[in-house]
């Protein structure tokens, strides 16, 4: 089995950016699993199903018709990659990832993901449900206020509208349902190292992360 670094973390921490850098670096696979939650809850929304509707849900998440392309994301052969990130998509993917059947459903294609030469996978549950055994563990974190300017630049530079007060509120309301759920809580591993990225550079999180992989 390749090796497999699991960065996971609340929203907004920075795990996208460090991730895909670490990937980068090392010349690893990457695994955006937010994006798959964030293409069914997009696909539910095209098909008119209900965000509560578990079974219909999951039966999305089981035959999910989605690519990964040079960093374009595409469903249905249509190109998501910008809608896919939209705000509303992540409060939709928060409210379908509660349910149990939906994470099952996504199971395989996650562990799809693991080929050589390795791994680092981005997401809520990489170290604790989905790559259990993985080679390094990396829980980021960072403040409720760093989370919410670091999203609101990331918006606004794509031309998306945003505004600073809504993002704090889904901010804490996606947190409170990530960490409440029953379902795979976000909760960090027990044998993952904890990051705080609140007064750090991304770029200075992939060091520390490098540096941890080559010991
Ligand atoms: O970019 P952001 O951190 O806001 O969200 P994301 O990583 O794209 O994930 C969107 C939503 O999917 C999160 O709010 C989680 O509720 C859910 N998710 C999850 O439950 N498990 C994962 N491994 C990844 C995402």
């Amino acid at each position: 089995l390749s090796p497999v670094i699991t960065i996971d973390g609340p929203t907004a921490s920075g795990k996208g950016t460090v991730a895909h850098r670490v990937a980068k670096h090392l010349g690893y696979h990457y695994l955006d699993s937010g994006a798959l939650y964030r293409l069914t809850a997009l696909m539910a929304q095209n098909k008119g199903v209900a965000l509560d509707d578990e079974p219909a849900i999951a039966a999305l998440a089981r035959a999910l018709p989605c690519r990964f392309d040079h960093g374009h994301v595409l469903l249905e052969d249509v190109d998501v990659t910008d809608e896919v990130r939209a705000e509303a998509i992540g409060v939709a993917a928060s409210k379908i990832a509660v349910l149990q059947e939906v994470r099952k459903a996504l199971v395989d294609l996650q562990v799809s993901f693991r080929n050589t030469p390795g791994l680092v996978a981005d997401g809520r549950d990489m170290g604790t449900v989905i790559f259990p055994d993985a080679q390094l563990k990396i829980f980021l974190t960072a403040s409720a206020e760093a989370r919410a300017s670091r999203r609101y630049k990331q918006l606004i530079e794509k031309g998306i509208s945003a505004n600073m007060e809504n993002l704090v509120k889904d901010l804490i309301e996606r947190d409170a349902r990530d960490s409440a759920r029953t379902a795979a809580p976000l909760k960090p591993s027990p044998d993952a190292i904890i990051l705080d990225t609140s007064e750090i550079t991304a770029e200075q999180a992939v060091q520390n992360v490098l540096e941890w992989f080559a010991k």
